[in-house]
């Protein structure tokens, strides 16, 4: 109940007028056509595509004019007047935000539309055909063969829409994106991170049976290392369905009817079963099988939770040696959406000498999750809910809690996240701690097998301004007590750090999800130079000192593995719209404090 009750806030916030389905799992493992390349786009600051010029927006439902660009209208003859033509329009690449593809749209705010034609036949008559959406950032309305299909509202999460009915041999997909930042979304109009607009991620056309395997849960039971537990989700005409699931190399199977809703539950004990870690990540193939639908993932098994202080992967403590990685790759500038930028970013932070990255400050695109798994490296995944957002307003929680819903359906097979995040630096209110108490509970009504944690603040008493201290309601809900501090940048200079003194009183693990400091590749000066590289490796020097003093400490993820956009950094021939506090600048050159913390991970992966 709970799940159709979270799917209906999903459907219900993403206000959509066709079914948006419920997402399908697994997706790339699916029989797909990839939309991904040359689309044609419009720049639409007016959206003159969706309203008449007294701004009544076209009737999307019935009759559309032929001017409404969703149409996809062509002339039909000379005597038309059509301020549009698709077919002559410019085209732009998708996946990829719209901002580093065009000069003329680095800056752009507003919206864009879109459009793929394509052709399609079907493997079978009877198959059932979705469209799947990556993410698009942030707001999409999406037509297609002129019907509207829904729209959906968030800029990290996947979509998608079932159009079984609607398609043919020809086919037109059309998307008006709009990113205009709005104060009562999630984020909120200010971050720290470049609004990269567009279909940033990959679109997909998934054929499946007409009675399929929807979704499941496969994982080592929580509480019981020697057995695998789950559900199946069928989706279609026949929903009681024999259901056989089975590990091959383990020896492994099951084999269970689903129910009048095609849900079933199963459980398999496992004698032995090798467990997931960072230095041994195996992963096993798992086959879910009916009558008409075969799907095989990769699914890695462990046991994650805490223990006083400690963190526990299968029972024994671990270290989170980890760093912080917004979704962009240097080279070039905007988001990275490919397998090859996944392998990248995750070798450098492998390289360090990490078994932890903190996804920040969204949730990151599949390939990202399943990289991880693959290369044993555990995850932090969070939601933009980010700094200032609306508390108080029910809309903007029913977008928090969709994102949550779809981040959690996505990744809960996958064996490398641990840690869902509730919230990044919010300032303490009673709002926000009503707010983010709601947003624990249910966090944990959708997985009980994960940990919580949140990016709290650090904050000093008057008088002791060196005695640090993190003590925040937002503590009690969570699993592990984070905190992001920059003491010796955005507070003192570095030899503050050696002489601070920490207050963290919870019997819980502590991890600072952020420290670090700006450094402009290749810029070199003495160590008390703002932006040298010698500032920034003096800072690390002397906080991995400091850390040593911190009660319960289990890891941290440094900020950040490499530099990123954002137009707050003004600062002219050094920032230039760029975060510097990447240990690997924009053009992938290591500066000075990769190698220091490289060399402590690498110290302290020994012991
Ligand atoms: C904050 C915030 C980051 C930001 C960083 C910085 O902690 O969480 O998103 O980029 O500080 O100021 O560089």
């Amino acid at each position: 109940m709970k799940a159709l009750k979270l799917t209906l806030l999903g459907v219900l916030f993403s206000s959509t007028l066709f079914a948006q389905s419920e997402n399908i799992i697994n997706v790339h493992n699916r029989s797909v056509t990839s939309l991904n390349g040359e689309w044609k786009f419009l720049i639409d600051p007016y959206e003159n595509g969706f309203y008449n010029y007294r701004l009544n927006a076209f009737d999307e439902m019935g009759n559309p004019p032929r001017s409404a660009y969703f149409t996809d209208s062509k002339q039909y003859d000379k005597t038309e007047l059509l301020e549009y033509d698709w077919d002559t329009s410019p085209t732009i690449k998708v996946p990829g935000d719209w901002n580093h593809q065009d000069p003329r749209l680095q800056y752009y705010e507003g919206s864009i539309w879109y459009r793929k034609k394509f052709t399609y036949s079907k493997t079978y008559d009877r198959s059932r055909i979705f469209i799947h959406f990556g993410a698009v950032n942030y707001r999409a309305d999406v037509y297609f063969n002129g019907v509207k299909l829904g729209r959906h509202i968030g800029g990290f999460t996947p979509f998608q829409y079932e159009v079984t009915d609607l398609i043919k041999e020809e086919n037109s997909l059309v998307l008006m994106v709009n990113n205009n930042r709005k104060p009562e979304a999630v984020p909120t109009v200010n971050t720290d991170w470049w609004n990269f607009g567009g279909i940033t991620r990959d679109v997909l056309v998934v054929e499946t049976p007409e009675t399929f395997i929807k979704d499941y849960l496969i994982q080592l039971d929580p509480n019981d290392p020697n057995s695998i537990r789950g559900y199946i989700q069928i989706d279609g005409e026949i929903p009681s369905q024999k259901v056989s699931i089975s590990i091959p190399e383990a020896k492994l199977n099951i084999d269970f009817v689903t129910d009048s809703d095609g849900f079933g539950t199963f459980t398999i004990p496992t004698k032995k079963i090798e467990k997931w870690t960072p230095e041994n990540p195996k992963l096993y193939d798992v086959v879910i099988s009916t009558q008409q639908n075969k799907v095989i993932d990769e699914i890695g098994f462990r046991t994650v939770q805490t223990k006083g202080a400690d963190i526990l992967l299968n029972g024994e403590p671990v270290f989170l040696r980890g760093i912080s990685i917004h979704e962009e790759v240097p080279y070039r500038v905007g988001r990275a959406a490919s397998e090859e930028d996944a392998e990248l970013l995750l070798g450098w932070a492998k390289e360090l000498g990490c078994n932890f990255v903190r996804l920040a400050h969204y949730p990151h695109n599949e390939h990202m999750i399943r990289k991880a798994n693959e290369m044993g490296i555990m995850l932090w995944e969070e939601v933009p809910v980010y700094w200032t957002i609306h508390w108080e307003n029910p809309e903007t929680y029913a977008n928090a809690a969709a994102q949550l819903e779809a981040m959690i359906q996505r990744d809960k097979n996958s064996a490398a996240t641990i840690i869902w995040s509730l919230a990044n630096e919010t300032p303490v209110s009673e709002p926000r701690n009503e707010f983010l108490h709601k947003f624990s509970k249910l966090a944990r009504s959708l997985d009980k097998s994960r940990l919580l944690s949140a990016a709290m603040e650090v904050h000093t008493e008057p008088g002791k301004p060196l005695e640090f201290i993190v003590e925040d309601k937002l503590a009690e809900y969570v699993d592990i007590v984070s905190f992001n501090e920059y003491i010796g940048w955005y507070n003192g200079l570095p030899d503050k750090t050696l002489q601070s003194s920490w207050k963290v009183p919870y019997d819980k693990p502590v991890f600072i999800s952020e420290f670090g400091a700006g450094a402009k590749a290749g810029f070199h000066a003495d160590s008390l130079t703002r932006f040298s590289e010698e500032y920034q490796a003096d800072l690390y020097t002397k906080t991995l000192q400091m850390v040593e003093n911190i009660p319960n400490l289990r890891g941290f993820s440094p900020w950040i593995l490499t530099d990123f956009r954002s137009p707050r950094r003004q600062l002219s021939g050094i920032q230039d719209g760029w975060n510097r506090k990447g240990l690997i600048g924009d053009q992938g050159e290591k500066k000075q404090a990769y190698f220091i913390l490289q060399e402590y991970y690498q110290n302290k992966s020994k012991n």
